[in-house]
């Protein structure tokens, strides 16, 4: 394709059909082509991009992609508070506020007035700010004065419109003005357990809340980009006239390309307003997403400002929140699992009962603290609470209703797999059995976290074989699994050949695992999976994550002190060194693939940190072209940073760098290097 206006329309149409696709499955959800076709089309377009690089827009899907890194979130100011609602627990209060503002407003009657009800998404507010039409600012709620520009991690999001959509009249009239449009970024169930699984067990999020504030928090907007969420508008400022109705508002929302979700009622009395919040009770559950509540706002934006608001929530508006759904059932035992870090978890052995649309049968209780604050004993009668949370929790006692052989929870002092006394580390509420090379329990959960999806993907070694495998004392460790021999396989009980077979097989396939997997599928604590493809990009090979020190780790974006430690605990244990040697004899990918490619190895060894813009290349290229060469990239200067490019305006790394005796270099030199 030589002539631009061939490509130029190539380019266009490909965005169209991306875009649309992106609405059939985030908006629609009918999705039309499967994640791997679309994943195709987004590659084309981004390869053409690549070559034509002075037709790539703003408003572009490829821009969704991510990769950049954001450092520190500046600080942005709202243009007004974005407040909080009063929260309300029942009916009641409900009236009372619909009578409230009929008060305040002198209105002749209560007929006059109506209210917008809609759903309230458990999620995190932001605000988005569009210039001619396009996404310029993305930025969290902050303390409701001032919030964090995370434009790069909202971009991401399928659902917030790059660019307004010109349908409408009134729309295109106002294209030139400022828009601002405030929502919820909120994360769909499905996808919230599965990003759960590719956790380490010690780090999952609570709830789908706490995982979308997790994420839109993170520095590195590809990874933002893996994690599928959704925005919801349901706020607009700069479109429409200053007294277009608020229920007029998401309509005209939903014509710049928005997402509203759709279930929003115009209520003209207190009884549809009973009416909505009594159907969406129970129909929530099947909804794909958490809501806690409904919301409901004055429709009449002209009152908003007469009725003002309090300093935290807006009096023309409030959330009704759903009671928690609880059961009351009986406590039929306590045991204590052992996990693959050592953590005793106590989990309650329930009488199964109905719940939010499913049986529960057990329920976690945490640590021995919490079964001490609750008080229980075995065969009392509990309340469990499903609330945000997937998993329902035990909340109290029914003291009233204790049996007479409710019996005390005999709390073990040593572990219930290998008898080992237990410990319990100064500020830390979990008690833990410090057996780590020997318990069987740590031992399995360390293979079968070696196993999952996420990590080496070895399908057919379920926990029934991990069992076996551990209990006849074939494997003590990962690098055992790889010495298996199919004669001793064959001896386990229902293990035929052909079983043994496609284990071997599995097996042998796993040995090909990029390295970043494995770097997970190691267990470390807290490396989950996209901060062990962080590691692997910093430090290519294994033999240099075991090198790195404390302080270096922590320049790696998204690693804190804590990982940092826990990295190096990991290493320094005397166990490791064997590991790894028998890992690597097994031949597994100790290294990232991309390093036998290296363009040259004008970096090798030197970790590079930019400061400052770089006119030639954009950060990015800049640091591949340099990972590219040998070397790495790292965040913040210490003793260990070998190279500081400087571009236009550097910012205070520069001094440190200085100060730290480490070597400055523009970007002609940078370049020279290269
Ligand atoms: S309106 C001034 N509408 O709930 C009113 N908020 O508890 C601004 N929320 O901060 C908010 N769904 O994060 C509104 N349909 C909805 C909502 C909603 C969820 C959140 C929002 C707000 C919080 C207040």
């Amino acid at each position: 394709m030589s002539d631009t206006s061939t490509v130029k329309e190539a380019i266009s149409k490909l965005r169209h059909e991306i875009e649309r696709h992106n609405r059939m499955y985030y908006i629609e959800a009918k999705p039309e082509i499967s994640d791997y076709e679309f994943d195709r089309l987004l590659e084309k377009l981004i390869a053409l991009e690549k070559q034509y690089p002075e037709l790539v827009t703003p408003d572009s899907p490829s821009q969704r992609v991510g990769g950049t890194i954001t450092r520190n979130f500046p600080a942005v100011q709202h243009s007004e508070p974005m407040l909080s609602l009063a929260n309300t627990y029942s009916l009641g209060e409900v009236e009372d506020f619909y009578n409230r503002v009929t008060k305040l407003l002198a209105l002749e009657s209560v007929y006059e007035q109506e209210m917008v009800a809609e759903l309230k998404f458990d999620g995190v507010a932001v605000s988005l700010l569009y210039r001619d039409g396009l996404l310029v600012r993305g930025a969290t709620r902050g303390d409701g004065f001032q919030g964090d520009d995370i434009t790069a991690n909202i971009k991401t999001i399928a659902t917030v419109p790059l660019r307004l959509s010109e349908t409408g009249e009134s729309v295109s009239e106002q294209r030139k003005a400022t828009v601002e449009v405030r929502g919820e970024v909120f994360m769909r169930k499905d996808d919230f357990e599965r990003l759960n699984e590719s956790r380490p067990e010690e780090d999952r999020f609570a709830n789908p809340r706490n995982a979308t504030a997790g994420t839109l928090k993170l520095q590195d907007s590809a990874e933002v980009a893996k994690r599928r969420m959704y925005f919801v508008a349901y706020w607009l400022k700069g479109v429409g006239g200053e007294s277009t109705a608020h229920f007029e508002r998401l309509e005209l929302l939903q014509q710049l390309g928005f997402y509203t979700g759709g279930n929003y009622r115009l209520c003209r009395s207190l009884d549809d307003i009973g009416k909505f919040i009594g159907k969406w009770s129970e129909k929530r559950w099947k909804l794909p997403f958490e809501t806690d509540g409904v919301v409901l706002k004055l429709n009449d934006v002209r009152q908003w400002e007469k009725l003002g608001a309090t300093a935290k929530s807006p009096r023309w508006a409030i959330a009704y929140k759903y009671p928690a759904q609880q059961a009351e059932t009986v406590l039929r035992d306590v045991v204590f699992q052992v996990g693959r870090l050592g953590t005793i978890t106590p989990v309650a052995e329930l009488e199964p009962v109905r719940l939010a649309g499913s049986t529960v049968s057990r329920s976690t209780l945490h640590n021995f603290d919490e079964m001490e604050r609750l008080g229980v004993m075995l065969h009392d009668r509990v309340v469990i609470e499903k609330s945000g949370e997937v998993i329902p929790k035990v909340i109290s006692v029914v003291l009233d209703k204790r049996p007479r052989e409710a019996m005390p929870v005999a709390i073990p002092h040593v572990c219930p797999e290998c008898a080992t006394p237990l410990l319990k580390p100064e500020n830390e509420v979990s008690w833990y059995c410090p057996n780590e090379q020997e318990c069987p329990a740590q031992i399995r959960g360390r293979i079968l976290h070696f196993a999952s999806r996420d990590a080496m993907d070895i399908k057919t070694l379920g926990r029934a074989l991990v069992d076996q495998l551990v209990d006849v004392g074939l494997v003590r460790d990962v690098s055992d699994l790889y010495f298996l021999q199919e004669p001793q396989l064959e001896r386990l009980e229902r293990m035929g050949r052909k079983s043994a077979q496609n284990l071997l097989r599995a097996l042998d396939e796993s040995r090909e695992k990029s390295y970043d997997r494995l770097l997970y599928a190691l267990g470390i604590r807290h490396v989950g999976r996209a901060t062990a493809r962080e590691l692997a990009k910093a430090y290519p090979s294994l033999e240099e994550l075991m090198q790195a020190g404390e302080e270096e780790l922590s320049t790696v974006p998204d690693i804190g002190p804590s990982i940092a430690w826990s990295i190096r605990d990991f290493f320094s244990r005397p166990s490791i060194p064997a590991l790894i040697e028998k890992l690597r004899d097994a031949g597994l990918q100790l290294k990232a693939s991309g390093q036998s490619a290296l363009v040259n190895r004008n970096f090798e060894g030197i970790s590079v940190i930019f400061t400052g813009t770089l006119e030639r290349y954009g950060r990015e290229k800049a640091s591949e072209m340099v990972v590219e060469r040998g070397g790495r990239i790292t965040g913040s200067v210490s003793k260990k940073t070998g190279l500081l490019v400087a571009g236009k305006e550097p910012g205070s790394k520069l001094e440190k760098a200085r100060k730290l005796g480490v070597r400055v270099i523009t970007e002609e030199e940078f370049e020279a290097m290269l």
